[in-house]
């Protein structure tokens, strides 16, 4: 009998629970694969758990996530239960460092699952490591935010990451509105597609993401 997606994503949790995949399951004190929703429209991705973070189970519980959470919620009108989070990484760099091209890669595989099992209609990028992973690019944040992107049938819409927005000023402030905003409508433009029966003789061409810029 096939397992529901949301069982199997908790199936993968918890073998990702004993990871030792890379150096971090040293340092970690746990695994701290996801949160939220496991049918959501929108994932969010970041970096890698901090401190608060790695001591509680869950991402994006510190001071970023505070953050991430108010503007979701006022430019979305979205509350945790209703999207998904997740990071590159799934255990704390040590000393908050960032996370190696290894490790990165080490942890790609639950990243991939969580994907393939969320099955989200936009996936919102936090920062450049996120980005640069899943758009496989070397470009950084500030050249390729502003866009909307096609991502496995779905969109994927690249911000700042919190934590960036924290120590930065009002225009990144501004610019991470403007792009949840963006998400918000791509993932209402997405939902109105599904909604609409098209006979195969009209249906549409594929997506146009400039479409949604
Ligand atoms: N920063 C991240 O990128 N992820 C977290 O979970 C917390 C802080």
């Amino acid at each position: 009998m096939e397992v529901p997606r949301p069982a199997e994503l908790q199936l993968v949790a918890d073998e990702a629970a004993t990871c030792v995949r890379c150096r971090l399951a040293e340092t970690r004190t746990q695994v701290v694969f996801g949160v939220g929703d496991p049918d959501a429209d929108l994932l969010f991705v970041g970096e890698g758990p901090g401190a608060e973070e790695d001591r509680l189970g869950e991402p994006f519980v510190g001071r970023s996530g505070k953050l991430l959470d108010q503007l979701v919620l006022e430019e979305m009108g979205l509350t945790r239960d209703q999207f998904h989070i997740a990071n590159v990484v799934k255990c704390r760099p040590p000393d908050n460092r960032d996370p190696q091209p290894d490790e990165i890669a080490a942890c790609n595989p639950w990243l991939e699952r969580q994907l393939e099992l969320i099955q989200p209609k936009v996936v919102v990028t936090l920062g450049n490591f996120a980005m640069r992973t899943l758009l496989q690019t070397r470009d950084g944040i500030t050249k390729v935010r502003g866009s909307t992107y096609p991502f496995r049938g779905g969109l994927l819409i690249p911000t700042f990451h919190p934590a960036a927005i924290l120590r930065g000023g009002a225009q990144q402030l501004a610019q991470m509105r403007a792009d949840l905003v963006r998400a918000k409508q791509a993932i209402a433009a997405a939902t109105a597609a599904v909604d609409v029966e098209v006979p195969a003789e009209v249906a549409p061409a594929p997506t146009d993401a400039t479409l949604f810029d």
